[in-house]
């Protein structure tokens, strides 16, 4: 029996609340994991907290380098926006931890270029949790693709709508950050076409704006095309200041077109269809695939998998960076007017960070 892995919690309200309450009880009652010690610069978040067992007043901080210098550990979860990411991550290189940070890996391409040299040449481990693709939905579509049974895809449809246009509804701070729509949102959706593609991207073209009636600093709304190094082609439908929440997050709305099936995934429903609609259409529903967890859970665990020397996962950084240069790429693309070669874009970064 393996010792528990002890971590350091960054970020206890927001999202690191879901944590608290959906991902760290399951590994902790396991015993794969252990609290060492948590932060957040809200105090107020501390009481929650300590409802995960294990986890006491004492050992909750608003002092990030105190806790991680009083408190040994082996990796550090970073929930924090995005803007300090990077600070975190180089607090945990500093101890020696590993890292498994939420999306994005910073908020510019400068840091996660930053962030990758700094990880690489610290030979430690990280790894990205992109929640969404890690869906039974996502999964089962991507199995589906895979499968072979619908021949070779050609393209594939995204659409991801919400009405959040009124400020806070979706997170304070994405109402006043640059570009929210591509670097919360869709980032998870360019995680998602490279895994349905089965392939990195080779261009990008967004367009992005906002609505005269968008509360948003950044631009909200986004028409995007993406060609694979495969030859995939994408197209992606973005919004957060519609009417209408068609296809909010866990409801996505993707249509795969192989040469010998339309596979089209709606609102948790998938279903194959050949043939005409409405004249010799044949219309299959495609079951979920089934396991125990799936998103963060499922992530987390695999995660401290690896630290236990099992196979390396899915979204380690290595992985992770050719999302966000896509992500970046497509902002690039957004404030040019011009399509971008996503991996000139990416050498170009990973050189400029030395
Ligand atoms: N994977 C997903 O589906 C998903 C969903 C939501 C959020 N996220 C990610 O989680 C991260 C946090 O987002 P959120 O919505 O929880 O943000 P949030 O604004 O709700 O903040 C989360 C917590 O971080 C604390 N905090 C802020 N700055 C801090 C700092 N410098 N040091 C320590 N604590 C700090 C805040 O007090 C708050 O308790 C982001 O990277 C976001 O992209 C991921």
């Amino acid at each position: 029996m393996t010792e528990p892995k002890r971590f350091i919690l960054v970020g206890l309200g927001g999202w690191g609340a879901y944590w608290l309450r959906q991902v760290l009880p399951r590994l902790c009652s396991a015993g794969l994991t252990a609290p060492a010690a948590c932060v957040d610069i809200d105090p107020g978040t501390f009481p929650d907290a300590c409802r995960l067992p294990g986890l006491s007043e004492q050992m909750c901080y608003t002092d990030a380098e105190k806790a991680f210098r009083e408190n040994p550990a082996d990796f550090a979860i970073i929930v924090v926006p995005p803007r300090w990411h990077e600070r975190y991550v180089d607090l945990a290189l500093e101890h020696g931890l590993d890292i498994l940070c939420e999306k994005p890996i910073a908020d510019t391409m400068e840091g996660c270029a930053r962030v990758f040299r700094k990880v690489s040449s610290a030979g430690r481990k990280m790894m990205v949790t992109m929640s969404h693709r890690f869906d039974q939905d996502k999964q089962t579509l991507e199995r589906a693709i895979r499968s072979g049974r619908y021949g070779e895809l050609d393209y594939l449809i995204g659409r991801n709508t919400w009405m959040c246009r009124a400020y806070g509804t979706w997170g304070a701070f994405r109402y006043e950050m640059p570009d929210p729509l591509l670097i919360e949102g869709t980032v998870h959706h360019f995680d998602i076409m490279r895994s349905l593609a089965g392939s990195n991207a080779r261009t990008v073209y967004a367009s992005t704006w906002n609505p005269c009636w968008s509360e948003f600093k950044g631009d909200a709304q986004a028409l995007v095309t993406v060609v694979m190094e495969n030859g995939v082609r994408v197209f992606y439908e973005g919004a957060k200041n519609n009417a209408s929440s068609l296809n909010g997050w866990t409801s996505d709305y993707w249509r795969a077109e192989c040469r010998d099936g339309t596979l089209v995934l709606d609102r948790r429903r998938l279903t194959a269809v050949t043939g005409t609609v409405g004249v010799d259409s044949v219309t299959t529903e495609i079951p979920l695939e089934r396991q125990e967890v799936w998103m963060n859970p499922w992530l987390a665990e695999m995660f401290v998998g690896w630290l236990n020397g099992g196979p390396e996962p899915p979204c380690t950084l290595e992985d992770n960076i050719q999302c966000c240069a896509l992500m970046f790429a497509a902002v690039k693309s957004a404030h040019t007017g011009q399509a971008v070669d996503v991996q000139e874009f990416l050498r170009e970064s990973l050189e400029a960070a030395g």
